[in-house]
């Protein structure tokens, strides 16, 4: 579903990836580790083609950044569900808003929008705050309308970075059963963090992006 081979990134001339290489099979549950500053959020941009590698490529499913045609970038990201730590929802739209507006780009019909966004709230236990603004709600809620909004399409792949970042303890693990679940319905997930507690928690994959800039993607199975 998703390979590196020996990707190379620099920001101007500052290597941040140097030859990775890895793969990600369909339905798997993926940790990306690695201290701040080690490219996590540069690696999980070029997964879903918002930065290019330099040299060697990305693949996922039929889109190689290498032969990447610009056009079909609205329909890689219609494979990839993408939730970040700061949440990101729009704030002057209501809960189902900023769900429905997701469908309403791609021209779905408004009674397939009400039902799709029915359920992904039944998804995440927030059906009864469907009228509520993001203000309104507190992290973990918020971070579970976010999960909402990236799952609507059904990706067969989903991106958090730093999913937890902003959430206390408890919150936290709610938010990775959340993750889970929708793992084990087959939605492979690649979660950048460096939250340890978590990742021990949750033993699964992990790859690990080595400090500094001189970087390596390790594979190591946690028992
Ligand atoms: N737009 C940019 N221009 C220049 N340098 C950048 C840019 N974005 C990130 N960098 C640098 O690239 C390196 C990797 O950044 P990245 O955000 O991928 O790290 P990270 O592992 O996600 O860190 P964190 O855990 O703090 O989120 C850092 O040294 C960062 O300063
Ligand atoms: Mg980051």
């Amino acid at each position: 579903m998703l390979e590196f081979n020996n990707v190379c990134y620099s920001y101007d001339k500052t290597p941040i990836l140097e030859d990775v290489s890895f793969k990600v099979k369909h339905g798997e549950l993926v940790f990306l580790i690695g201290k701040s500053g080690s490219g996590k959020s540069t690696l999980l941009k070029l997964i879903y083609m918002d930065l290019l590698a330099d040299s060697g490529f990305v693949e996922f499913e039929e889109f190689n950044s290498e032969s990447l045609d610009r056009k079909a970038i609205p329909f890689l990201r219609r494979k990839v569900g993408i939730i970040f730590q700061e949440f990101r929802l729009l704030k002057k739209r209501t809960v189902y808003e900023n769900l429905s507006f997701i469908l309403e780009v791609i021209n779905v019909p408004s009674k397939e929008i009400r039902r799709k966004v029915n359920d992904v709230l039944g998804e995440v236990g927030l059906i009864h705050r469907r009228n509520s603004y993001p203000d309104e709600l507190s992290g973990g809620e918020q971070q579970r309308i976010a999960i909402a909004r990236a799952i609507i399409n059904q990706p067969i792949l989903l991106l958090a970075d730093e999913p937890t970042g902003n959430l206390d303890p408890e919150t936290s693990i709610e938010i990775m059963d959340l993750l889970k679940r929708i793992n084990s319905k087959g939605t492979a997930i690649i979660i950048a963090t460096h939250n340890y507690d978590l990742v021990k928690k949750y033993p699964t994959r992990i790859i690990k992006i080595e400090k500094g800039k001189t970087i390596s993607a390790q594979l190591k199975q946690q028992s």
